[in-house]
């Protein structure tokens, strides 16, 4: 039972969207009117707002964090398995993508992601954050840093952490995330992909 309403609560938290949210409290556009359209934190940069932006950044990866958190920490008090905690992982992401309060129209899912990531192991995370950088700084897009940072995510957790269910957790969010950028990798294959930073609408 814990496993259903914990599951259910994370989908919930996933379902916030910053982006919208952000957006309406510095007094800009929504995001999903401009840009890629995206209710995102890179396409919020395209507003111009760096505040707005970052804003959308932290809560979209603290939602991701915290729900794994609640997972792990209550994880021995409530006698639940990692079946459970990847359970929860998946759907605060799926919440992202899918979520319930904004007609199922949701982001793309890089912000989510690292804040699961975080969340399941600090070193899964900052391993992934930093492949994010090394890519988006050597190339300035964040769409192909986010695609890198996806692919090699479960490469580690399964050197950390070997083959446990969190590590398949780990795998379809990537899978879901380079799904969810198949416009981007289109882009990218074209030579039309903003870069950071970059105003432009695509
Ligand atoms: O955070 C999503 C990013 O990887 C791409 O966003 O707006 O350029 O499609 P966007």
């Amino acid at each position: 039972m814990n496993t259903v309403w914990m599951t259910v609560a994370a989908y919930l938290i996933g379902s916030i969207s910053f982006a919208v949210i952000c957006s309406k409290l510095f007094g800009i556009a929504d995001p999903r009117t401009y840009g890629s359209k995206n209710p995102g934190a890179t396409n919020v940069l395209r507003s111009g707002n760096k505040k707005a932006a970052i804003a959308t950044l932290i809560g979209d990866a603290a939602k991701g964090w915290l729900a794994v958190w609640l997972a792990i920490y209550f994880q021995d008090k409530l006698g639940i398995g990692d079946a459970t905690i990847a359970l929860v992982a998946i759907a605060v992401f799926l919440g992202h993508l899918w979520p319930v309060f904004f007609r199922f129209v949701g982001g793309k899912g890089v912000a989510t992601a690292a804040g699961v990531l975080l969340g399941l192991d600090i070193w899964l995370g900052v391993a992934t954050l930093v492949t994010w950088l090394v890519v988006a700084f050597a190339f300035r897009y964040s769409s192909l840093a986010a695609l890198v940072a996806a692919v090699f995510a479960p490469f580690y957790y399964g050197l950390l952490f070997g083959v446990e269910p969190q590590l398949f957790a780990v795998f379809a969010m990537s899978a879901l995330l380079l799904f969810r950028h198949s416009k981007n990798i289109s882009n990218l294959i074209a030579g039309k992909e903003s870069r950071i930073g970059s105003k432009k609408g695509k």
